[in-house]
């Protein structure tokens, strides 16, 4: 839990870290993820309390060495962190853009997730509500979980596209193909294993997407964010534009019966 406070005049956050709770929930998605060979979706081991606090100092010192915008951690204790404030939650500026500045917002945020990436740098939980916006630079906090505890570096890099995916895909539920080709120009760039893994994973839920994608807007989401990533692993960038422009043009071609 994290409270907003003022030091010095200066907005500041207070983070408590309570202790665990969700170990069932956890087992299960840990062994449904090793039974489908799912080592993205592993959930690395959430300790709570004075092991969380730890975890998160460490990991914000390793992002910030990696030149990744996270807040600096201002005071510690056993169990609180007082964090520095990086700017408003990206997920009520996604909430509040039109279409124009979600598309610039989640460009914004492609690139620094790809620019950490290529430094190294892996997240765990990269989602709209983990991130923020000054108005000039895309921030990320929330670094109680460490990935590398239940997989390798490019699997965690694999991970982090197919959560952003999932967070930002219910702002693109009526333009689905625009995500994919924001995401395609980013797999690009992306190391071939990142890329291989992300594809794999996202090949092995695809009969799971097209179920859930009847299932309401949380399951249709999550089915828009599989596709999206699996297609961004698949095809170049300039195959896809090429289908995009298609798409627009006569509104017809659906790309998801083409990945399918
Ligand atoms: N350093 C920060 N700068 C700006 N907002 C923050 C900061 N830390 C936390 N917040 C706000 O508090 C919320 C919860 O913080 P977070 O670190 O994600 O903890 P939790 O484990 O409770 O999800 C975030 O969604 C964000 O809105
Ligand atoms: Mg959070």
């Amino acid at each position: 839990m994290a409270e907003p406070i003022v030091i010095e005049g200066q907005r500041a956050w207070l983070k408590h870290y309570g202790e665990g709770s969700r170990a069932v929930a956890l087992g299960l998605l840990n062994f449904v993820a090793r039974r489908f060979h799912l080592d993205a979706l592993r959930p690395p081991p959430h300790r709570g309390g004075a092991g969380a606090c730890g975890i998160e100092a460490r990991r914000l010192l390793e992002l910030k060495a990696q030149g990744v915008h996270v807040p600096e951690v201002i005071g510690q204790g056993d169990t609180v962190l007082v964090l520095e404030h990086t700017g408003d939650s990206f997920n009520a500026c996604l909430r509040k853009a039109d279409m124009a500045g979600r598309d610039r917002l989640v460009g914004a945020a492609i690139a620094a997730i790809a620019e950490a990436h290529r430094n190294g740098a892996y997240f765990g939980q990269p989602l709209p509500r983990n991130m923020t916006w000054d108005g000039q630079r895309v921030g990320f906090i929330d670094f109680e979980e460490d990935p590398l505890e239940v997989m390798d570096q490019a699997q965690a890099q694999a991970r982090d596209w197919l959560m952003f995916g999932y967070g930002v895909a219910r702002y693109y539920d009526d333009r689905p193909q625009a995500l994919e080709a924001m995401l395609a120009a980013a797999m690009e760039q992306a190391g071939k294993p990142v890329v291989e893994h992300a594809h794999a994973v996202t090949g092995r839920l695809r009969r799971l997407a097209r179920m859930l994608r009847r299932a309401g807007k949380s399951g249709r989401a999550l089915a828009h964010a599989i596709l999206v990533v699996h297609g961004a692993s698949t095809f170049g960038f300039v195959v896809l534009a090429v289908l995009c422009l298609d798409l627009l043009g006569d509104g017809e071609l659906d790309l998801f019966d083409l990945i399918g």
